[in-house]
């Protein structure tokens, strides 16, 4: 969502006339995305502002922008406009349509704006242009905000309610993407399972993999996040009969204590999400289905722990992205009481072993096999090699050069490292 998001300012911020530079040092202007998931995230920002410092007292002309969730916390705005002094933009998160404004005032009268309009229910922006970075793969909003509360999460109250973009303009956008020659599409949403639930369509993420199934080309379609309470068979059908779109689903069960995940306010339970596990399998057996899981949340015990744990074991995981509880100010579960911070580093270690292992042994058994891969990049180490996904999202590298980017390749996988599979090309 934020690299996303970042695009957009930089489509903005292109036709003010900037362009990408190298360093902070080169810069007539700093713009930060910034993101308050978790503490860590929010400390690493403010860090990062506070240094930002140095670079302006080097160039009095630099203009200074901040804009991403952490601004839309209460009281943020102000508390960071006091703390840092030498920023001249601070954004909320529907205010970016005002981005191109803020720097104009800024460069004409050094005037400083502080933009943070309540983010509840606001409209879409449609007219946006982006600038996108993210080479073979395109990301493209369908919805905007969230409805569920989970009691542990600071998003439903930095970036509203659900809103939806209508059927005509995903579309829209979507055909433009494939005609301007992007080979993989990733659908975004913090909730995709309940789009169109605001515009009152049924079962509305279903009707638009069917529309975007209807396509044809060569490209591949990914979605993220689904929620397991709105994630039904109908979805999957569609998904297992595309040719188009991947059999991968990020589907985050963040606990596997029933208990914990009440108390999460989930709305399901560990075998209502054990059972959309199998269903999904038994349509899409090579299905690559991926997690956030979470330990440390209020309450959490030895025993809850261990349900996590076997959750992970019986799922087995292609991949999981895994967290230590982070108490987020104004959210339910931040004055539930905490438990001892050495408790949840035992548990993440524990947790990211038996994923790791899982991981491991999953990629042992991709050896000689063949997959389909798009190559998206030059590999980070080794010349002469290309990297890219499979349809389940596994990384590959293989033989190829800066030409290989964009195109699919049949990989036989000769060689596996943890989660990476290393292979040849046959086709
Ligand atoms: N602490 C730790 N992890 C969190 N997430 C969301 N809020 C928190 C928090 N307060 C995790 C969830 C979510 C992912 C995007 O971030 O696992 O799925
Ligand atoms: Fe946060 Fe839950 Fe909404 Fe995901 S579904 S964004 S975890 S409130």
């Amino acid at each position: 969502m934020n690299l996303h998001e970042s695009e957009k300012a930089a489509g903005i911020l292109r036709t003010l006339g900037y362009e990408e530079c190298e360093s902070e040092e080169d810069a007539d202007l700093i713009l930060f995305n910034t993101c308050c998931i978790r503490d860590n995230a929010e400390r690493r920002a403010k860090g990062n502002i506070g240094a930002a410092k140095v670079f302006k007292r080097a160039n009095p002309n630099l203009i200074i922008a901040v804009m991403g969730c952490m601004t839309q916390q209460d009281s943020a705005g102000e508390t960071m406009a006091k703390k840092f002094p030498h920023v001249d933009i601070i954004l909320g998160t529907n205010n970016l349509d005002k981005l191109a404004e803020c720097v104009e005032k800024v460069r004409s009268a050094r005037k400083r704006s502080v933009l943070i309009d309540p983010c509840a229910t606001p409209e879409i922006h449609e007219d946006t242009p982006v600038f996108r970075t993210s080479g073979t793969n395109a990301w493209l909003n369908i919805m905007y905000g969230c409805n569920n509360f989970c009691t542990y999460c600071i998003v439903p109250y930095v970036r509203g309610r659900e809103r939806s973009r209508t059927l005509v303009n995903v579309m829209d956008e979507f055909k433009r993407l494939i005609d301007e020659g992007y080979k993989e599409v990733t659908l975004l949403g913090q909730n995709v399972n309940s789009y169109g639930k605001d515009l009152g369509m049924k079962n509305g993420f279903a009707r638009l993999l069917e529309e975007i199934a209807k396509i044809n080309g060569d490209f591949r379609v990914r979605f993220m996040t689904s929620h397991p309470k709105d994630f039904n068979e109908e979805i999957a059908d569609v998904i297992a009969s595309s040719k188009n779109i991947c059999n991968n689903i990020h589907l985050p069960v963040q606990s596997g204590s029933d208990k914990i995940l009440q108390l999460m306010n989930r709305h399901y339970t560990r075998d209502y999400y054990l059972s959309l596990i199998e269903m999904i399998r038994s349509k899409m057996p090579d299905c690559g289905i991926t997690s956030d899981i979470m330990v440390g949340f209020p309450y959490e015990d030895d025993k809850d722990f261990e349900y996590t744990l076997d959750l992970v074991n019986k799922v087995r995981y292609s991949g999981a992205f895994t967290f230590v509880y982070s108490p987020r100010k104004g959210t339910p579960a931040a004055s539930m009481p905490q438990i001892p911070a050495e408790v949840s580093k035992r548990r993440i270690v524990e947790l990211v072993d038996t994923q790791n292992r899982i991981v491991k042994e999953i990629s042992k058994q991709f050896e000689g096999k063949v997959l389909r891969v798009l190559c998206e990049d030059l590999a980070p180490k080794g010349a002469g090699k290309v990297c890219g996904r499979s349809e389940c999202g596994r990384m590959v590298t293989f033989g190829g050069d800066v030409h290989s980017i964009g195109n699919f390749y049949d990989v036989k996988i000769v060689k596996s490292q943890s989660a990476s599979l290393f292979g040849e090309v046959v086709k």
